[in-house]
């Protein structure tokens, strides 16, 4: 198994203060998209330090937050006892999660946890993502980092709009695609809006 692939590889990041990939709070594009989106549960798959995962339940979501490192599944639970919400959280491998996940969500969040995932697995990242979903659920994903060839290793490791649509193209529909305006300044340009329903 790729290092990568393994909890230590990421808590060891956390550990050291190094996520360069925090946001340290809420990402704007989900929260503008949060308002218009019919009440259900949200996944967030490798949900990182959980400030999604606490927006998404203050708006009324029944919200999983799902990450394998230690540190930031103990940050989401801080967070949602300190902002007095219920977010249920998995400490666990999106790839070995219990059959009582199957079929469940209304929505699952993807931000940088594809392009943390090793380019050979990115197709059973797609079929545990359909696995989990409710029928004509959505998979709503900031697809990132577009401007990263793949041959330039990673993690993270870059993806193309062409690499996304060709892993998820069989039982699914594209309901929005853009490039957001509320995306963070140094994102822009760099990541798209993709929402995928499952069909
Ligand atoms: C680049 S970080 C992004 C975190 C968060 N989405 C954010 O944007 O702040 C990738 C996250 O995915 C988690 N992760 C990577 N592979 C995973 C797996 N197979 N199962 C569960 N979590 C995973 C890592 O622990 C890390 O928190």
């Amino acid at each position: 198994m790729n290092e990568v692939d393994q909890s230590k590889f990421w808590e060891d990041i956390y550990l050291e203060n190094d996520a360069g990939w925090d946001l340290e709070g809420v990402t704007p594009v989900f929260e503008i998209l949060s308002k218009s989106l019919p009440k259900g549960k949200v996944c967030i798959v490798g949900c990182g330090r959980g400030y999604d995962a606490i927006m998404f339940a203050q708006k009324g979501f029944e919200v999983t937050a799902i990450d394998f490192a230690p540190t930031a599944i103990n940050s989401v639970k801080s967070l949602a006892i300190k902002s007095k919400v219920k977010v249920n959280t998995v400490k666990a491998d999106i790839f070995s999660l219990k059959a009582e996940h199957l079929n469940t969500y209304d929505y699952i969040i993807e931000q940088t946890c594809f392009c943390a995932i090793h380019p050979s697995r990115r197709k059973e990242y797609e079929k545990l993502v359909k696995s989990i979903l409710k029928p004509d659920g959505q998979l709503i994903g900031l697809w990132f980092p577009l401007d990263k060839k793949l041959d330039e290793g990673g993690p993270a490791w870059g993806t193309t709009l062409e690499e996304v649509k060709s892993i998820f193209n069989s039982g699914w529909s594209i309901v929005k695609e853009e490039f957001p305006k509320h995306s963070i300044e140094p994102r822009k340009g760099r990541e798209k809006l993709i929402i995928f329903r499952k069909c």
